[in-house]
């Protein structure tokens, strides 16, 4: 049998062929024996609902190694499939052959029916087998096709910029540094960028962005769906130092076009997650977050607020609560200032345009006031900011003064320099945190749990 024409536990659910004899292969979640009858619950990952394998009292001894199946182990089961009695399941199997792929040890850890998060974080590598985990990384993968999707209708290329870079794009100097040179090594060699690997001090990426604006300046609408990486050292639930961020970057438009496919992408993910994701979204609303449903649809049809910087400040210095940092033009809005706007005065998702010039990258378009930058930042409830973006600067003269003023090298980016030199084009894009924008849709309180092996300060164990 082609390995195509298997059959998973979901399409079975789906397409309830009773009657036929068919090949399954999956995890054991737990077995019941009783006198008459043992129930083995199979789980292959296709779905959360696991498929019930009955056998029967005169059953038993035709399928010899039913002593040896335990809670993990791997079986391929064979046999016909029947409507079921027991409530809640359309169907279940009557083995004709129980093969163990792989037996499972009496200290299997996930005998229990509920860990806790923190617990499960220890065992990364089998939370996948655990209903929320595997409910999280199907939702995962099926969100990405969404963004996939989104861009390909809206006719935005999918291109790939690079993981090592030469620069830190965002300024922030919070980067992991690559290189060939060992830090471990006895022999005394020294960091020398000259004669390394690519011989200039290279790091991993923080974004793709400036790759991207080129191939925008050369395609039109572009998106990037890669790693990012970010050495800051913030051991918060909203950070992680490997995250994967989506940077579309388009051609001839400004900071209002930004905006509007800002806010289709966010509904677009929001209707798929609604529509495509039933029984995912279904399991976050009974067990991770109650009301989710009823969010997410909100914000799917809901229109964005929009409010400056500027505006903002008045907002949080007139607002009747206290904040630890009081709200003062030029600062930069910490969480507890998201939060208000996007919990308290909003309640919904929220964008704050037109920073101060000095809180952000040097690549954004300046404005005519001098004082601040054609910026953008989506804030949502819970979460605070998921999006950041820009029109970016495309005179030529405007960008060296910024960088200067930043102390951004003009050398290690000539390049970028040169799209604006001979000849220039207004563009704009932005970056969406793909996990932040999954714990939005899910509720899921912690950053480290909606990516399958989070990378954070001393954590990279898996
Ligand atoms: O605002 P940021 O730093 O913007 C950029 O990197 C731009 N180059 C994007 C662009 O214009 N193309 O990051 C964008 C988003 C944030 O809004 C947030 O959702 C997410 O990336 N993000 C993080 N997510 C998880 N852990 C971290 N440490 C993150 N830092 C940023």
């Amino acid at each position: 049998m082609s390995f195509f024409d298997r059959k998973s536990i979901r399409q079975l659910f789906e397409q309830r062929p009773t009657n036929e004899t068919l090949t399954v292969r999956g995890w054991v979640r737990t077995v019941r024996a009783s006198k008459n009858v043992t129930f083995i619950e199979l789980n292959d990952g296709s779905t959360l609902t696991n498929l019930q394998i009955v056998i029967g009292a005169g059953e038993a001894e035709k399928i010899q190694n039913l002593k040896y199946v335990q809670t993990g182990a791997s079986l391929i089961v064979t046999g016909k499939i029947t409507h079921s009695q027991a409530k809640g399941q359309p169907i279940e199997m009557i083995p004709e052959q129980l093969e163990i792929a792989g037996e499972a040890l009496p200290e299997y850890p996930l005998q229990k029916k509920r860990h806790s998060f923190e617990y499960l974080r220890e065992i990364a590598h089998l939370r996948p087998r655990t209903n929320t985990f595997g409910v999280m990384n199907r939702f995962r993968s099926k969100i990405a096709w969404c963004i996939h999707e989104f861009f390909r209708a809206h006719d935005f290329y999918y291109i790939h910029s690079p993981i090592i870079s030469n620069n830190d794009a965002e300024g922030a100097g919070e980067v992991f540094h690559v290189s060939t040179f060992s830090p471990y090594e006895t022999s005394p060699r020294k960091p020398d960028p000259v004669n390394d690997f690519f011989g200039l001090p290279t790091v991993l990426t923080v974004t793709g962005q400036l790759q991207a604006e080129a191939l925008a300046l050369a395609l039109g609408n572009v998106y990037t769906f890669g790693p990012t990486f970010r050495a800051e050292n913030s051991n918060t639930a909203r950070h992680l130092s490997e995250f994967w961020m989506i940077e579309p970057e388009m051609a001839f438009a400004d900071l209002d076009d930004d905006l509007e496919v800002i806010e289709a992408f966010v509904r677009a993910q929001c209707r798929f997650a609604l529509d495509e994701c039933t029984e995912e979204m279904a399991f976050f609303d009974q067990w991770i977050a109650k009301g989710r449903l009823e969010l997410i649809r909100k914000i799917a049809d809901s229109k964005f607020q929009r409010i400056t910087y500027t505006e903002a400040i008045d907002i949080l210095s007139k607002a009747t609560v206290t904040f630890e940092q009081k709200p003062e033009w030029g600062m930069d809005l910490k969480t507890e200032h998201e939060r208000f706007l996007a919990e308290k005065h909003f309640n919904g998702p929220v964008f704050v345009t037109d920073y101060p010039f000095e809180l952000k990258a040097f690549y954004m378009k300046v404005n005519d006031d001098r004082k601040t930058v054609a910026a953008v930042d989506l804030l949502v409830p819970e979460v605070g900011e998921i999006v950041g973006g820009s029109q970016r600067e495309h005179r030529y003269d405007m960008l060296i003064e910024s960088m200067e003023k930043k102390h951004v090298p003009c050398d290690v980016l000539e390049w970028y320099l040169d799209l604006r030199k001979d000849t220039t084009t207004p563009h704009a894009g932005f970056g969406l945190g793909f996990e932040r924008m999954l714990m939005y849709l899910s509720g899921m309180q912690n950053i480290r749990d909606v990516i399958p092996f989070p990378r954070t300060p001393k954590n990279c164990k898996f």
